[in-house]
């Protein structure tokens, strides 16, 4: 029917994003997939994915994005998803320090996890969200801490976000469908 279409070659990739409770997650994923925010919070328990389809060069690519629990009792739930991930998407909150802090944590968890069959090559991103809140002024996690942690970890692409404004959102998800697709 469609011959433009018949000749992408189609691809699935699964996006796996974590980080503490709280940072945005949901609403970077509702903001990308459903153009839709709130203010109101509910807390996500275990995993649950959203797909997006999208064009990249000659391929069409449909985005299975899992947005994971960062409640510390849904944890484990949320684990369960990592494995056959294509990119692992790390979230914090760019006003507050302790969930940049537990990047480590998360970052470790999933490699254990998520168990890659090349971890030194799986590719991670970095979101730091809610940049609207506190604009301008100065940041409660310095960039240059922020670039230095990505540079330690085989230079992780980070990317600065806010899921309320729509700023920027659209842009990191390409760029982690295109590192999912390098790696796949
Ligand atoms: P868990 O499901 O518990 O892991 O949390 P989460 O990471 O999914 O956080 P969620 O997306 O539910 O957002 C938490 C709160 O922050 C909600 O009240 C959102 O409205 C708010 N929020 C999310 N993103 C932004 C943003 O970019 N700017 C501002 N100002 N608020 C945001
Ligand atoms: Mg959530």
């Amino acid at each position: 029917k469609n011959t433009a279409m018949s000749i992408l070659k189609r691809s699935l990739l699964k996006i796996i994003v974590i980080g503490d409770s709280g940072v945005g997650k949901t609403s970077l994923m509702n903001q990308y997939v459903h153009k839709k925010f709130t203010h109101q919070y509910k807390a996500t328990i275990g995993a649950d994915f959203s797909t997006k389809e999208i064009q990249i060069d000659d391929k069409l690519v449909t985005l299975q994005i899992w947005d994971t629990a960062g409640q510390e009792r849904f944890h484990s739930l949320g684990a369960a998803f990592y494995r056959g991930a294509d990119c692992c998407v790390l979230v914090f909150d760019v006003n507050l320090l302790r969930s940049f802090e537990t990047l480590q944590n998360w970052h470790e968890e999933f490699l254990k996890q998520a168990d890659p069959v090349n971890p030194e090559s799986f590719p991670f991103v970095l979101i730091g969200n809610k940049v609207d809140v506190n604009y301008g002024r100065s940041q409660a996690v310095p960039e240059m801490t922020v670039k230095d942690w990505c540079a330690s970890r085989g230079n992780i692409p980070y990317y600065e976000t806010s899921a309320k404004e729509d700023y920027n959102v659209d842009h990191a998800f390409t760029s982690i469908a295109r590192i999912a697709l390098a790696y796949e």
